[in-house]
């Protein structure tokens, strides 16, 4: 299979997972005790099937087959982990964080459906996430401990260790004046840990030995803090139709980014001695790294 076949298949099973789980929509009535109101469910499935690229749960199902793991073991995890990727930007959008009003080539959440609304979608898809990976782990009693394991590296990576710690200090450190120290925390955690999570959680389920592990978390880190900068990069020279979202808003907020603290081309630099960091860090899987080695390549350069 080409590089293009695999990368298709396995955003086609993202898809058709996250559709499958996702909760129908029905008015809230007394008939239907377990139905959601409908504006909360359509709150959910509007950032979730607005089109993102992905780029996590194919992480999660690419290292679990690059591990020689099931790929239908991966699945319910992958899409659970895009729920809780999902939730992270619909509350990263909102008026109190940065306030943005384009995600995914649409108006934001808040926009559509509400300040409150937003808060609940968000809150919804984290949980609906953990009620799905609480759910499939029972489902493969062979592997019960390689689920659980998985579940909690994504809530770990996820939690208030990572990714909210990482947009904490995000939001802290507006219009401060930039620190490398200050900067490679928030990028570590708000960015690097959602995308060291599918990693890991491949790593448990598949049942990788402590060596892959260690290559697939510096693999994760370089991933994710080069994605970060690439973004911050993006923010200043992309294009906002093709981003989905708009561009400028960094310098508007008064963020901390790599090219606030050294500049366009030297973060373009730093950039590209990650990716290439992240490239070493697979050579111990040799051949079977054909695809993650391809798909960090396409990322690295990305116009979106
Ligand atoms: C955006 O993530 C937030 C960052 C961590 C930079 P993505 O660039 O993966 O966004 P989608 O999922 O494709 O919309
Ligand atoms: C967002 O970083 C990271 C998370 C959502 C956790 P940014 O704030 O830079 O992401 P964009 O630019 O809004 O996508
Ligand atoms: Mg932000
Ligand atoms: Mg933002
Ligand atoms: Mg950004």
């Amino acid at each position: 299979m080409t590089y293009h076949e695999m990368y298709g298949r396995y955003v086609a099973d993202v898809e058709e997972t996250l559709i499958s789980l996702l909760p129908e929509s029905g008015e809230f009535a007394p008939s239907g005790e377990n139905a959601i109101p409908q504006h909360l469910c359509e709150s959910m499935r509007y950032s979730l099937l607005a089109g993102g690229k992905r780029v996590r749960p194919v992480l999660l199902l690419a290292a679990c087959e690059m591990l020689g793991g099931e790929l239908e073991q991966a699945k319910v995890s992958a899409a659970a982990l895009e729920m809780i990727h999902t939730y992270s930007l619909i509350h990263d959008d909102l008026p109190g964080m940065d306030d943005d009003d384009y995600r995914r080539g649409r108006p934001t959440n808040h926009k559509v459906y509400g300040v409150g609304h937003a808060i609940l979608a968000g809150d919804g898809l984290l949980n609906y996430a953990y009620e799905c990976m609480l759910q499939d782990a029972l489902a493969w009693p062979g592997n019960l401990e390689g689920h659980v394991r998985a579940a909690k590296a994504i809530a770990g990576r996820a939690g208030v260790c990572g990714m909210i710690a990482g947009q904490s200090l995000d939001l802290l450190s507006e219009h401060m004046e930039p620190d490398a120290d200050r900067l490679r925390y928030i990028h570590m955690h708000k960015t690097a840990d959602l995308l060291t999570a599918p990693l890991l959680a491949a790593a448990y389920i598949a049942k990788a030995d402590e060596a892959q592990i260690a290559a697939l978390s510096r693999f994760g880190a370089c991933v994710g803090l080069a994605f970060q900068i690439d973004d911050d990069l993006l923010d200043i020279e992309g294009d906002a139709a093709q981003l989905g979202k708009q561009t400028g808003m960094d310098a508007q907020r008064g963020k901390m980014t790599w090219p606030s603290l050294v500049g366009v081309e030297a973060a373009k630099e730093k950039s590209r001695a990650l990716w290439s960091e992240a490239l070493e860090a697979l050579e111990c899987f040799g051949d079977r790294a054909f695809f993650m080695r391809e798909f960090a390549r396409q990322l690295h350069g990305r116009k979106h």
